[in-house]
């Protein structure tokens, strides 16, 4: 019985995050001016790829994650793709977990009550957050509807070998990285070189069709700490 109310606590505090998290959407959505927007406009054109700042409160979505981490680890596929010597890139590599978030399917599938509730509330979070940002992204990218989501994980030593995911058409993907214990970035091909954003508290990454990208393998930062980075993938057509 004494469990009872630091579970509750838990699932309020899980709540009330992402509650926030989609109010930062919606005040950011509405802040951003047309000179903002017209100047990430351009580097999109440019590079395919373009990081905002300060768009969320950092915790709004690392406690969330967290818990997920922590609660509902079984429920992440770890997904490994083998490394191939093979210089054209044709068999990118990686390794890391992800979570699709698809609340029905998954819960005739698992029957886990639990990660069913949880599923429910990050696609709703996940769908808010996605029509705050549709015009913003229509602006900058010309995409028009949100179509899915996703969570990656990477833990100490996962990566995302270099690739260009052309396969999937003209998805632009809206990308929410949050790193723990760690320093993590994305890295974007531009001008013959790799260029690198970091997981800045609070920043989207809003990725276009075709661009190629890695993640570098999840370091250590010290030794008493397990890295861990979470990414909240919002897709867009
Ligand atoms: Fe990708």
């Amino acid at each position: 019985m004494t469990a009872q109310p630091a579970k509750s606590n838990r699932a309020a505090l899980f709540e009330q995050h992402l509650s926030a998290l989609q109010a930062d959407f919606a005040r950011a959505a509405a802040a951003l001016t047309e000179e903002a927007i017209a100047q990430q406009c351009a580097e999109f054109k440019e590079v395919g790829f373009v990081q905002m700042e300060g768009i969320f409160n950092r915790d709004n979505l690392a406690v969330p994650f967290r818990q997920i981490a922590q609660d509902f680890r079984a429920q992440f596929n770890h997904a490994l793709k083998p490394e191939r010597p093979d210089i054209s890139k044709a068999h990118t590599g990686f390794s890391l977990s992800r979570i699709f978030l698809e609340a029905e399917i998954d819960a005739d599938r698992h029957g886990d009550q639990g990660w069913f509730e949880t599923q429910e509330k990050l696609l709703q979070t996940a769908e808010t957050i996605a029509h705050s940002m549709t015009p913003v992204l229509q602006r900058i990218t010309g995409v028009t509807r949100f179509v899915g989501c996703k969570i990656f994980a990477y833990d100490e030593g996962d990566y995302l070998s270099i690739h260009n995911d052309a396969q999937l058409g003209d998805r632009v993907n809206m990308l929410l990285p949050v790193t723990f214990d760690a320093t993590a970035c994305i890295r974007v091909l531009y001008d013959e070189r790799l260029r690198v954003y970091y997981d800045l508290p609070g920043c989207i990454n809003i990725l276009g069709p075709s661009v190629w990208h890695d993640v570098p393998p999840l370091l250590r930062r010290d030794a008493d700490t397990t890295p861990l980075r979470m990414n909240f993938v919002i897709r867009y057509e």
